[in-house]
Formats: structure tokens, sequence, C-alpha cells
């Protein structure tokens, strides 16, 4: 199975993407998708200064693409609200198919890095999409 990652500022938009599975990930911004305020703040805390994300990439039209979504998300506190079920949201709005339930993955403090354990768990996530993508034919 091949696969491709590519960051939002690179992608083409989504109603040119052809793929037998597209997998969109975010970082969970004041309780959901990163919006202009959210970035410049986390800007501010030493982070890249991106102007676009996936709120804005998700503007689109219909698309019929099978879909699962992930984020990154606080631990301590556990906060509501995750990126990956607000994107999911749009997609399935977009027209998408939702092939499993959205993910989080948890970062240490408000800034990260993952905490031990998580990418083990996004890889065995990711192995169990392609298990659910054979047999969804
Ligand atoms: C402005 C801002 C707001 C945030 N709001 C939340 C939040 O509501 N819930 C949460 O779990 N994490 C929140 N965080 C922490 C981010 O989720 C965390 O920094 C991010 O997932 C780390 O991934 P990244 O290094 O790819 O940005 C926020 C971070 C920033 C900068």
């Amino acid at each position: 199975m091949h696969s491709e990652v590519v960051a939002v500022l690179d992608a083409p938009s989504l109603d040119q993407i052809e793929t037998d599975l597209l997998i969109v990930g975010a970082p969970t911004h004041a309780f959901g998708l990163s919006r202009p305020t959210t970035r410049e703040d986390a800007h501010q805390r030493g982070g890249e200064l991106l102007e676009f994300g996936i709120r804005e990439w998700l503007e689109s039209d219909p698309v019929s693409l099978r879909v699962a979504t992930f984020d990154t998300h606080v631990r301590h506190p556990n906060l509501p609200g995750h990126a990956g079920q607000k994107a999911a949201k749009k997609l399935k709005k977009l027209g998408c198919t939702i092939l499993a339930n959205s993910e989080s993955f948890f970062v240490e403090g408000y800034e990260g890095p993952l905490l031990p354990g998580e990418l083990d768990r996004a890889r065995k996530w990711g192995q169990d999409l392609a298990t659910r993508l054979r047999n969804h034919g």
C-alpha cells in the first residue's frame, strides 16, 4: 500500500484529490480546529506562523472521499473539544464517508512532544485503518 504525507500548506485542494483513503490530522486549538488567532498565539509560543490550516482547507466544494481524522491534544488538563472530530463533521457535510472514529494523540504539557507510547498507539491506529480499508473493498 502506497501512502503520502503532505502538509496542509502543500496540499492540493480537496476536490482535486483522488485516493483510496484521506487521513486528515490537526492540532487541537481552542477546543477545535485552529484559526488565524490561535495560530498567532502558537507562533508567540515559538511555533512557526502558519497562515492557513485545516479549517480553511476544508472550505471546499462537495467531495465524496473515504476519510479518517485525528488530532493532537493535551492530556492534562483533560479539555473538551477535539480538532479531529470537528474536521470529521466538516468532511461528512461535504459528502465524505468516515471510515473510523476520530482519534486523539496526547502531547506533553501544552506544546508537546507526544507523550511516551502515543507514537505506537498512532501506528496501531494506522494499521487498523489499513485493515478496515481492505475489508471495505
Ligand atoms: C492557541 C492554542 C490553543 C490550544 N488549545 C487547546 C485546546 O483547546 N485543547 C487541547 O487539547 N490543546 C490545546 N492546545 C495545545 C495543542 O493541542 C498542542 O500544542 C498541539 O496539539 C501540539 O501539536 P503541534 O506541535 O503539531 O502543534 C492549544 C495550543 C495553542 C497554541
